[in-house]
């Protein structure tokens, strides 16, 4: 299957970069033609640079990768080409402009539904945004059953995005389903507590894991 990577930051070189070490065609989408270029030139036979719409015409499955206050723009510019595909949405709507990270969407939206809202016929599954870029690309650099989270309003899209995650190395089980998109409000509102963890250890590369007690 050929992909595409909405985004050249962190996240989307990751992610790309992921996608051609497990041997993928992978075109990497920026704002401009030549955004992913740099990138490309060093990753290889497999990788290409492009605009958003010609990543997402070139990607039979998409990442979006894109920065929170962009993400809405970005897929918007690639609406066309991402009909019917699934669309992996990554983003997360940090707004750090204050004292205390907020979200900009609020807690009774989200901005996977935004995507998901600027681009009907596409099918949108968030995952991954709660995870840092290293880890949720090569998950076995933080020991343990950590999980990840899927959500979406389209089941087979779901189950793509799960096969996908197990390529990455995340097993079927360590991916927790948490329902229709509705539930990128919880995972997106996730990352408050990322962020203060992230303070708290000193490190980006860490993940949870869900442990059970007895009922
Ligand atoms: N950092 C992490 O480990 C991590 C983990 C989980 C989720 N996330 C989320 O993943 C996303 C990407 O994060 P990142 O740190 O890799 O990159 P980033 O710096 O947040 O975003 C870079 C990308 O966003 C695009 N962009 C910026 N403003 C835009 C606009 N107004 N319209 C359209 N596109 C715009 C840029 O386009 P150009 O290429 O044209 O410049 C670039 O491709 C974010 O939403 C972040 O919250 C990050």
């Amino acid at each position: 299957m050929k992909y595409a990577v909405l985004g050249t930051g962190m996240v989307g070189r990751a992610i790309a970069s992921r996608l051609v070490e497990l041997g993928h065609e992978t075109m990497m989408g920026s704002r401009s033609a030549d955004g992913g270029a740099e990138w490309a030139d060093g990753a290889g036979d497999l990788a290409s640079a492009g605009t958003f719409a010609e990543a997402a015409g070139f990607g039979e499955l998409v990442f979006n990768c894109t920065a929170g206050s962009g993400a809405v723009e970005a897929v918007t510019s690639a609406a066309d080409a991402l009909a019917v595909k699934v669309l992996i949405d990554v983003t997360n709507p940090i707004d750090a402009s204050g004292d205390a990270p907020t979200l900009f969407t609020g807690i009774d939206d989200s901005l996977g539904e935004r995507v998901q809202a600027a681009v009907p016929s596409a099918r949108v599954v968030k995952a991954l945004n709660t995870i840092n870029a290293d880890v949720m690309t090569h998950p076995g650099i933080v020991p343990g059953e950590h999980v990840c989270f899927v959500c979406g309003d389209d089941e087979d899209a779901k189950r793509t995005a799960v096969e996908l995650l197990g390529e990455f190395g995340w097993p079927p089980e360590r991916v927790i389903d948490c329902g229709d998109l509705t539930g990128a409000r919880a995972t997106e509102a996730y990352l408050l507590i990322w962020l203060k963890m992230w303070g708290a250890i000193g490190s980006a590369r860490w993940n949870i894991a869900i442990e059970r007690g007895t009922d």
